[in-house]
């Protein structure tokens, strides 16, 4: 197909898959921008699973308990699985796992957000999988609709799991909400330093997104960076009140009219530091990515070494 048809040829099939809810798929031509678009936003994503690690990696040693140090450990991992998907999602656009981390390394490419922030107390952890993971299911399962297939595929066992997460962290939150004056503290103080950064996990406003146009246009966004944010809001205030936690913001109510919270402004200038890197977490989030990756050189060789003398084998046989 793709050698028969002219550039608008291509492109008139590729606007049809896309306007019938199809998939693309790697083997189909594609816009240019598209794939960019896609390399940029799977490989943000998957960089993300894998910075993700990080703060929660900090409580394993200090669990409470080995039931909560087995859930912590089993949901850590389950990110760096996320990981993967995501850069085998990223590879099938035409661009290497290898390159992606450098363009990572050199500043080029980012990763969330949220993840530059510390975990201070235990709690953090409950409150992470509470309203990060929350705000993540939240943007992710619409993406389980993304016009692009691998990556698309790749959201579905990405959500299960996140759900999993999700009710981990409620669960956590919960027995400390229903414990001691510290345990309910403690709880409180995490909620109160997590929410916006949630908040602010989703993204710009609608009026500053300079993609989020492009990417609904192409399917691959199915709701703008607000209406997630809004929907996230609107699931979390109930849970909130069975938690026994009130949520940092004082405009926080009902809209009866709307049928929707109302709720304050985020901080977009924290947002734009976060970004650039002048989070609280950002210089050491990458240095101990940096090393981990060198320190994992030796894995990287013994595996392409391996790869290759099986292939030889292969190729004799
Ligand atoms: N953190 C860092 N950068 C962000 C950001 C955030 N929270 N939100 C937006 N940005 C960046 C964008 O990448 C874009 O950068 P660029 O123009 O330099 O490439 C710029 O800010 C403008 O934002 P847009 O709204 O125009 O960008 P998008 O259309 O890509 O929307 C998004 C942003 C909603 C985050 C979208 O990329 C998306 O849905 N990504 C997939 C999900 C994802 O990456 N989630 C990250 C968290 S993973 C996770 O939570 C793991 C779990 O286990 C907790």
């Amino acid at each position: 197909m793709a050698a028969s048809l002219s550039t608008e040829g291509l492109q008139q099939e590729f606007d049809r898959l896309v306007a019938d809810d199809q998939r693309i798929e790697p083997r189909d031509w594609m816009p240019d921008d598209y794939r960019k678009t896609l390399v940029r936003q799977i490989a943000q994503h998957a960089h993300s699973e894998i910075i993700g690690m990080q703060p929660e990696g900090n409580w394993i040693t200090r669990a409470p308990s080995l039931r909560r140090k087995a859930i912590l450990m089993a949901k850590v991992q389950d990110e760096a699985g996320h990981g993967l998907y995501l850069y085998c999602a990223a590879e099938t656009l035409g661009v290497d796992r290898g390159e992606l981390i450098d363009l990572l390394h050199s500043g080029r490419q980012k990763y969330s957000s949220i993840f530059n922030y510390p975990t201070l107390t235990w709690a953090d952890v409950g409150a992470i999988g509470w309203l990060v993971d929350g705000a993540a299911i939240t943007n992710q399962i619409p993406l389980c609709r993304c016009s692009y297939g691998p990556y698309a595929r790749a959201m579905v066992r990405v959500c299960k799991e996140e759900s999993f997460h999700q009710r981990q962290g409620y669960e956590l939150l919960y027995a400390l909400t229903h414990g001691t004056d510290a345990q309910r503290a403690m709880a409180q103080d995490a909620v109160n330093r997590w929410w916006w950064p949630s908040l602010m996990m989703f993204g710009p406003p609608d009026t500053e997104s300079t993609h989020t146009a492009q990417s609904m246009a192409w399917r691959i966004k199915r709701f703008s960076n607000d209406e997630l944010r809004q929907r996230f809001v609107d699931m979390t205030v109930p849970q909130a009140e069975v938690l026994g936690v009130t949520l940092p913001d004082p405009v926080l109510r009902w809209n009866e009219d709307r049928r929707h919270y109302d709720f304050g402004e985020c901080d977009w200038d924290e947002l734009r530091r976060v970004v650039s890197g002048e989070g609280p977490c950002n210089r050491q989030r990458m240095e101990h990515h940096i090393a981990a990756h060198d320190e994992g050189a030796w894995v990287r060789e013994a595996a392409a070494a391996y790869a290759a003398k099986h292939a030889a084998v292969d190729a004799a046989a």
